[in-house]
């Protein structure tokens, strides 16, 4: 099997792993019937999950020999799917008429639609504490628990994923400076998708070494994820990303390329490829499948 195709099953094999757990996890038939139902429908069949793959990655980029106890691979589900359900009630809520107004979301109608706005704002509040929950339970030493709690409540709070957001809510018909930009896409982006690479390494006991390459890495990846998904809003079409392609232009929203152009962002985008591999180099070949994910994040359609 070549190297592409050992990624891909790789990749497969941990979606579906993160996909089981995640519907296992999450509330069915209990009441309320209609909260869990709609809970169920932000979360499951649909989602890169490309948060939960680092999580993964990093585990095993930094495990003993590549080798992880089968609590820490059951706790790595449990961080996997801690950081998809953030991230899945961040798209909820980014959905909202208040927000983002979008009516498409994973080639469905958003929550919202589907259901109602009370409903699209409660199953965000929902799976938030589910996602804290299932880091409680993790089959690791305390201390890793608090530290991964502690974690994961900085990167979705208002000086992460949450601030981000709300610097992009005032940012709408202004021009933002590079610096501004940037610093934007790492908090309302960038923070969820460091914190899933640091939440595998913490799982998995990395050395104060192995977690700094690896937050090395998480920055150039977090960066690039938001720039690749601004480039995709302009060249993408609506099938394809299964979300309202040309929305931030619509909305009058500083993105990459609407501040540096489209060339020069996606230049960018090769540079932050680079680096993140250059980061990860120390790591050696347990890293192999944070390196396919930095490929992945860069070079995908959707
Ligand atoms: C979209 O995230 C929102 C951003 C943070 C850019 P993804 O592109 O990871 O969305 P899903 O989870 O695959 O739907
Ligand atoms: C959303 O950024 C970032 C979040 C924290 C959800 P966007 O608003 O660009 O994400 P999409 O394009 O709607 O997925
Ligand atoms: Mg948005
Ligand atoms: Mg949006
Ligand atoms: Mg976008």
């Amino acid at each position: 099997m070549s190297q592409k195709e050992q990624n891909q099953q790789w990749l497969e094999q941990h979606l579906e792993r993160v996909e089981a757990f995640l519907a296992q996890q999450m509330p069915s038939s209990q009441l309320p019937l209609q909260l869990h139902e709609a809970m169920r429908y932000a979360v499951l069949g649909g989602g890169k999950r490309v948060r939960a793959a680092l999580v993964y990655a990093a585990g095993e980029a930094v495990s003993q020999n590549g080798e992880l106890s089968s609590a820490q691979a059951k706790a790595l589900d449990h961080a996997a799917a801690a950081v998809e359900l953030i991230h899945a009630y961040s798209l909820v809520h980014d959905d909202l008429p208040c927000m983002d107004d979008d009516e498409l979301r994973r080639g469905r109608p958003t929550v919202h639609v589907k259901y109602d706005e009370a409903t699209a704002m409660l199953v965000g509040d929902a799976l938030q504490p589910l996602a804290f929950e299932l880091l409680a339970s993790m089959p690791v030493a305390p201390a890793l628990v608090v530290q991964a709690v502690a974690a994961l409540a900085t990167a979705a709070g208002s000086r992460g994923m949450v601030g981000g957001q709300a610097i992009d809510c005032a940012s709408v018909d202004k021009a933002l400076s590079l610096d501004e930009l940037r610093h934007m896409h790492r908090l309302k982006t960038g923070a969820m998708l460091e914190v899933s690479v640091l939440l595998g390494g913490i799982v998995a006991g990395a050395s104060s070494t192995a977690r700094q390459h690896l937050m090395d890495y998480a920055q150039t990846i977090g960066l690039a994820f938001q720039v690749a998904d601004d480039v995709l809003d302009v060249v993408a079409d609506t099938a394809t990303l299964g979300k309202t392609a040309g929305k931030d232009a619509a909305d009058n929203k500083p993105t990459y390329v609407s501040i540096m152009g489209l060339e020069a962002s996606q230049q960018l985008l090769l540079e932050l490829k680079q680096q993140a591999h250059k980061a990860i180099l120390p790591l050696g070949a347990g890293a192999q499948s944070l390196a396919a994910l930095a490929n992945f994040i860069v070079d995908r359609n959707h």
